[in-house]
């Protein structure tokens, strides 16, 4: 009986190992759906954190959302690999991302830091749990968002 359950076990861990490669695998051969994706979760935390700060929610509620954009912010750079400008659009496997980010590295490079940095200033004004900072922070963290957007993202 004991074999039986150690070897069900390997076979439970091999199947566990082979999904996960393939999982790797499928997200390093689609970035625009990888970036995509860190976007709609960038978009539905700042809804939660909205929907968090209209109802006189708490900092401890806010925590979660601001590491995850925290996350997303120290990856962003990595998710826009040269050749993913195409093709234009807005159906899946398609993006908006424009030619400029990759035309003007620099500038998109300064936009990310932005970025970055009021990602950091929301977290730490989070764990300061001072509700007057946290919304001043707020504000500015969806300033970075939307600068970004206005520059290198198409319409
Ligand atoms: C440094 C630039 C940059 C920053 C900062 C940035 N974005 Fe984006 N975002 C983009 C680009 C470029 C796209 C288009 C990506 C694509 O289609 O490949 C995008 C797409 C999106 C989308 C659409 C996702 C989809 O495909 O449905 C949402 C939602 C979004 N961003 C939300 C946010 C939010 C919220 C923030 C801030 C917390 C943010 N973004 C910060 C550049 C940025």
């Amino acid at each position: 009986m004991k074999g039986r359950i150690s070897k069900l076990s390997a076979v439970a861990l091999a199947s566990a190992i082979g999904f996960a490669t393939l999982a790797t695998l499928v997200q390093a051969a689609d970035p625009i759906s990888e970036r995509r994706e860190a976007m709609k979760g960038n978009g539905k935390a700042m809804k939660a954190i909205n929907t968090a700060l209209e109802n006189g929610g708490s900092a401890a509620e806010l925590a979660p959302h601001a590491n995850q954009i925290n996350d997303t912010a120290m990856k962003l750079a990595t998710l826009f690999p040269a050749g993913t400008d195409q093709p234009q659009g807005k159906d899946p496997g398609h993006t908006m991302a424009k030619p400029e980010i990759w035309q003007k590295p620099d500038d998109f490079a300064a936009a990310v830091k932005k970025f970055q940095e009021e990602a950091a200033m929301f977290k730490t004004a989070v764990a300061g749990g001072d509700m007057g900072v946290i919304k001043a922070e707020f504000e500015k963290l969806g300033g970075a968002c939307g600068s970004c957007h206005k520059a290198f993202r198409a319409k």
